[in-house]
């Protein structure tokens, strides 16, 4: 509810099949820094300005609890394919003390140093995976989202998690589903259905055969109630959810969309060769220009919000959409060549990872485990191509997540 005007203007439909991300970003930054937005039915403001937007995500005055600051929720959300996203109880729905509680008990295990003594477990299953996809006969197409890209992450999440091996294919097809937008409200709470018994099964099999693993824990807080305030049955398994699924699904795409640009753009991969620059600035131009996460559902509300510079009123009670996609191509932060693959560019600001108490908890695991996923790929299949045209490439059909349906290489093209 911002001002008259701005109020007439007709909500813009996010498109559920992602087909158009940079089109759908463009539209959106036409219409002003805040605009309405209709979100599989639901109303929302879409947050565009790269400002604008940070200023909000670290306003104590918006929430992104849902139970008790959405008013729609639940009696007019439970026939919305997104009431997975904004129903589960743990820190990504949570506000003030008890986001704190919440994250608390996650956090410490990402910690900077604790990644990087992951690094040799990290470059042990990125070497497998080479291995293993060396195998393909030489001209054969390999699909290196499915292959490598997708199975690095899980791995290593699955790894942390003490996920068994068996389980990891469950939690690949569902926490796909988890982001595709394109669902029907049956489908997506069958899917919700099938990744609670999945979760649960977890649950059983660590309990009866505890590990030295985040779920174990977990499991602990909840049991004991010994680690910071303890859990409910239902935060366990929907912590359990948030990290295997966030864990997984956005670095799968960062990994995809970075060798794809890699591909694209050769000279930049001639400037990696030569020193000019780094896999760490191919890594965060690819998280600025393709936000894994384009579009990140919800936040609330908790009063009346005026925002400066007569750029309107957020009502109490109104949904908010962080457009990540759209403010990390936004001209007022990087110019006119905001919407180029730019590697060198001195300033890579970007908001991928999100701001403020919600800020991203695996940062610098994705960044790690996409920065080895680039550096051994590249050093073992130096002449690696598209085996398909880059506009042949289909997007994921989604506005949660940005990634191609499949990204078939041909490893050795020179062999062919
Ligand atoms: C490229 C990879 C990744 C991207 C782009 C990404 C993106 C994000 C974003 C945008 C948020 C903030 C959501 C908001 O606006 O409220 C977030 C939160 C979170 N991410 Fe990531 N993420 C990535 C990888 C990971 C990994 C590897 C983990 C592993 C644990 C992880 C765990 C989390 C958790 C637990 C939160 C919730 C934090 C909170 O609500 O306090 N993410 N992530």
């Amino acid at each position: 509810m911002i001002t008259t005007q701005q109020h007439a203007a007709p909500a813009l439909v996010l498109d559920p099949t992602g087909s158009d991300r940079q089109g759908e970003d463009a539209a959106l930054r036409a219409r002003g820094p805040l605009t309405r937005v209709n979100v599989l039915g639901e109303q929302a403001w879409a947050i565009t300005d790269p400002k604008l937007l940070k200023a909000l995500l670290m306003d104590a005055r918006i929430s992104k609890d849902a139970h008790r600051h959405w008013p729609r929720f639940p009696t007019h959300t439970q026939e919305w394919p997104l009431a997975l996203w904004v129903g589960v109880r743990n820190m990504f729905t949570a506000h003030g003390d008890n986001h704190r509680r919440l994250r608390r008990l996650v956090a410490p295990a990402f910690a900077g140093r604790r990644m990087t003594a992951l690094t040799p477990r990290i470059e042990q299953i990125t070497r497998e995976l080479l291995t293993s996809i060396d195998r393909a006969a030489p001209g054969t197409p390999v699909d290196l989202r499915e292959r490598y890209a997708a199975v690095l992450p899980i791995r290593v999440i699955g790894h942390l998690m003490g996920l068994p091996d068996n389980h990891i294919p469950d939690f690949r097809r569902t926490v796909d589903s988890v982001f595709d937008t394109t669902l029907t409200t049956d489908q997506a709470a069958a899917n919700t259905q099938d990744l609670y018994a999945i979760l649960t099964r977890l649950v059983t099999t660590k309990r009866a055969e505890p590990g030295d693993d985040l779920t174990t824990r977990l499991i602990q807080a909840r049991d004991t109630d010994g680690l910071g305030g303890g859990l409910t049955e239902q935060e366990l398994l929907d912590t359990l959810l948030l990290v295997i699924s966030a864990g997984y699904e956005t670095t799968v795409n960062l990994i995809d969309q970075a060798i794809t640009a890699l591909l694209t753009h050769p000279q930049h991969l001639a400037a990696i060769r030569t020193g000019a620059l780094s896999w760490d600035d191919i890594v965060e131009e690819t998280l600025r220009w393709k936000a894994p996460v384009p579009l990140l559902p919800m936040r609330y509300a908790t009063t009346d919000i005026v925002l400066p510079k007569s750029q309107g009123i957020i009502r109490k009670g109104d949904a908010v959409i962080a457009a990540y996609s759209a403010a990390n191509t936004h001209p007022a932060l990087h110019g006119r060549t905001a919407d180029r693959f730019d590697p060198a560019r001195p300033d890579k600001a970007h908001l991928s990872f999100g701001h403020g108490v919600h800020a991203c908890v695996g940062a610098t695991l994705a960044r790690l485990e996409a920065t080895t996923a680039l550096r051994m790929l590249f050093a073992r299949f130096p002449h690696l191509t598209l085996a398909i045209h880059a506009t042949q490439l289909t997007p994921l059909p989604s506005f949660l997540s940005h990634g191609h349906r499949t990204l078939p290489v041909l490893l050795r093209p020179e062999a062919v």
